[in-house]
């Protein structure tokens, strides 16, 4: 049987930007732009200078995270594979999906990091320990 393409790590979602003279407005409709219901939406911000947030992955949750302003950069790590974007464009939200540990850092003084989220907020759902979480995927994939 062919096995089942890995999708790739860094994935984004456009949103409907309109731009004219007086400046831009970005849209959101959860059925058209994002890939799951959303049924949870937060945003950090005041982020103070050299902190690291994250550091965890999620059981089941999957997100969409977007600087509405300023800009943070965000590591991506699947347990096998690793990419560190950056998000600075209020026009595209990048998934982070379940499994996948994340650290955002490099907040601008101005980042309002905004998070689209599949479930109401669920502490059981968190993995905020590295070793736990690659033992955890080990365990998915035997
Ligand atoms: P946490 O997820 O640890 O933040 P980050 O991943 O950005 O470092 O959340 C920080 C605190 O806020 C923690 O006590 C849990 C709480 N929290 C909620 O109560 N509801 C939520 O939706 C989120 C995201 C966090």
């Amino acid at each position: 049987m062919p096995s089942t393409p890995v999708p790739d790590l860094v994935q984004w979602f456009p949103f409907q930007e309109r731009s004219d003279a007086r400046g831009s407005l970005a849209v959101i409709e959860g059925a058209r732009h994002i890939p799951f219901d959303i049924a949870r939406v937060y945003y950090v911000y005041g982020t103070q200078p050299g902190i690291c947030r994250g550091l965890h992955a999620h059981k089941k949750l999957q997100q969409v995270a977007t600087c509405v302003s300023g800009s943070c950069t965000m590591l991506l790590d699947d347990g096998q594979r690793k990419e560190t974007v950056t998000l600075d464009n209020p026009g595209k939200g990048l998934l982070i999906p379940a499994l996948v540990w994340h650290e955002m850092d490099d907040f601008s003084p101005d980042c309002v990091l905004l998070v689209l989220a599949s479930a109401p907020y669920d502490e059981a759902d968190y993995i905020r320990n590295y070793s736990e979480f690659k033992s955890y995927i080990q365990e998915q994939h035997n």
